[in-house]
């Protein structure tokens, strides 16, 4: 969603603006903009709808040797997009801008009278409202900020700069990420460290209810109350290979060709195969406190929602008395749900910031319920703000569409049940299979990408002309068809929905016709023989199957991919694979863009 980058130093500030702009792009946006201040207070604005492009064409024509400025990616929420409803915005000296929503913006949109609102937007309130604190320079901005945040109801993220004062950046948080990046004799700021890297490598995450004063060589934070807070620099890891493409097309190509390397990432150091256990440090739950849990509700959006879905299949395979329910955190939060005594909960998350998750994390624990994070986003919200948490470790996932992290979710959550199996005294014979299969799947993962890649490429461009598709599956292949739909709907537009092949009679059935393709997902095991059954059945109908698999089966489907056959219980896992290709083939054949589809935002940090 909206980005925002910062600089005070002695470099072009244009230059770090325009470049971190760049870098946030693949969160989604629809305008974008930047002000720089030369030393007289002389403002450059500039803005403009669409790509980053639109915006450095603009500054072509407008280069400046500023050394401060802050800059925005907008993704719509009040107003449409526009160049005059993108960010900064001004008021009189002051130039601002916004992550998040402020809720009452009508209430104090009606009491600055004096100033004559341009945008539709919030922000350019929150704007006035500084400025009307401020005075045209009468007080110091830090504390005309501070003023106007203590009206504020919402969520915000902010940067300020004011005419008067060329030389500080006021950012303050609630709600929507800040990072500060310390610099030798320059400092930077940004909504997301992915745009610090290169830069430098120490960051303060700034904590809601702070506001921090900055200038190129001091960092003064405080909360809005005034208490002084000593700030905590942290090293952020992300290096700069895994920010670019390297090579490939696009991130979501990269992404999941690289996840044999994420994955073995999140399984370094928890996986011993010669003692058959599983060990996860971080959430630090004793040996009693695993044994005692009868109860997990994984909380999470989209595809954390679908990777929660998955693992809860298999936990509930091995731990004993255990009931486990998957909730999407958007109807969770509002739900008068009753979690019960030994409960946890998982709360999955890539970005660490998604709004509706947050909220669930902070309503279950006011319950009293432990929390666990299963978080990618180092740093994050809710990995700062959940009791314990295992991070997964698979590095900055760019292309919106989840790939990587999904299948580390699901793995590091299996873990996490493996650790209460094992506390629950499970028999290793019953547990050694699936943490024989986890360990083995970095290299399974390898063979399956090498062995479909070209099969699957080749199904995509075949079945370009489909709108409608249904992803079918049973038991564990389930989830993962659920997954399979949403990649395939969010980046190519096809209209993808999944259905528990059990279900086909019970209404979907009525749709098979030559409009819709069939991508059924059939593992050998037990349920083998009445998935193919199924798949008789729309065949019967006309239906356009394509069935991946890791066995053999006799039946006229338009076309089969096969995966290697060694994995017998996370072979939706591998699956999964197929269908993160798939969909990548298929918008490359549609020619769509495939790294940021419109509409959508990486970080959904609004609810
Ligand atoms: C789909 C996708 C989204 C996210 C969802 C949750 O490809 O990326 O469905 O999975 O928005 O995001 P996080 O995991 O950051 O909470």
């Amino acid at each position: 969603m909206c980005g925002i980058v910062g600089y005070v130093g002695n470099k072009n500030a244009q230059d770090f603006l325009i470049s971190g702009l760049k870098r946030l792009e693949y969160r989604g946006y629809d305008s974008a903009g930047i002000v720089t201040l030369d030393k007289d207070g002389n403002a450059t604005l500039l803005r403009a709808k669409g790509k980053i492009i639109n915006l450095e064409e603009k500054l072509a024509k407008n280069k400046r040797e500023d050394k401060i400025g802050i800059g925005h990616t907008r993704w719509a929420t009040h107003g449409e997009p526009s160049e005059t409803n993108a960010h900064p915005h001004q008021a009189g000296d002051i130039y601002l801008v916004h992550n998040g929503i402020i809720e009452n913006y009508k209430e104090l949109k009606a009491t600055l009278t004096e100033h004559e609102f341009k945008s539709e937007t919030d922000t350019e309130v929150l704007a006035a409202l500084v400025e009307s604190f401020y005075q045209g320079g009468a007080h110091p901005l830090i504390n005309a900020v501070v003023q106007a945040l203590k009206l504020v109801k919402g969520t915000y993220g902010i940067a300020v700069v004011s005419t008067k004062a060329p030389d500080e950046i006021v950012v303050a948080r609630a709600g929507s990420p800040l990072v500060i990046g310390v610099g030798h004799d320059e400092t930077l700021i940004a909504s997301d460290a992915s745009a610090l890297v290169g830069h430098t490598k120490q960051a303060i995450y700034l904590n809601d209810g702070e506001v921090a004063l900055i200038h190129k060589d001091s960092i003064e934070i405080k909360t809005l109350n005034a208490e002084p807070v000593s700030a905590k620099v942290e090293m952020i890891e992300t290096n700069l290979a895994a920010i670019q493409k390297g090579g490939y097309e696009h991130f979501l190509l990269k992404e999941i060709m690289e996840q044999p390397e994420s994955l073995k990432e999140t399984l370094r150091g928890r996986v011993n195969l010669e003692t058959g256990t599983v060990r996860l440090g971080g959430p630090g739950l004793s040996e009693e406190k695993l044994r005692k849990i009868k109860h997990l509700v994984i909380v999470g959006c989209g595809t954390a929602y679908h990777a929660g879905l998955l693992a809860g299949y298999y936990i509930e395979q091995f731990t004993p008395e255990i009931t486990i329910e998957t909730v999407i955190a958007s109807e969770y939060r509002y739900r008068s749900a009753y979690i019960p005594k030994d409960s946890v909960a998982l709360i999955v998350s890539q970005s660490g910031e998604t709004a509706d998750t947050l909220a669930c994390l902070r309503e279950i624990k006011k319950q009293g319920v432990p929390t666990i994070g299963i978080v990618n986003a180092i740093g994050s919200t809710i990995a700062r703000e959940v009791d314990g948490g295992t991070y997964v470790h698979v590095g900055p996932e760019i292309s919106v569409a989840s790939t990587k992290a999904f299948t580390s979710q699901m793995i590091a959550m299996v873990m996490f049940g493996l650790t209460i199996a094992q506390a629950k005294g499970v028999k290793p014979g019953v547990l050694y299979p699936y943490i024989k299969e986890i360990a083995n799947l970095p290299e399974m993962i390898r063979k399956t990408l090498e062995q479909v890649h070209d099969d699957v490429k080749r199904v995509a461009e075949a079945h370009k002309k489909y709108e409608h598709a249904i992803y079918l599956g049973r038991d564990t292949a389930y989830p993962a068809a659920m997954e399979g739909a949403l990649k395939l709907k969010e980046i190519s537009y096809v209209d993808a929905n999944a259905y528990a092949f059990g279900e086909l009679k019970h209404g979907p059935l009525a749709l098979i016709d030559d409009r819709f393709l069939e991508f059924a997902l059939v593992p050998k095991g037990p349920l083998f023989d009445k998935a193919i059954s199924n798949v008789q059945e729309v065949l019967a109908r006309g239906g356009h199957v394509i069935v991946v698999t890791n066995t053999d089966f006799d039946l006229p489907v338009e076309d089969v991919i096969r995966i290697p056959g060694e994995i017998e219980h996370f072979a939706p896992m591998l699956m999964n694979l197929v269908s993160q290709l798939f969909a990548y083939y298929m918008t490359v054949a549609k020619g769509y863009n495939v790294d940021q589809p419109r509409n959508l935002a990486k970080s959904v940090t609004v609810e």
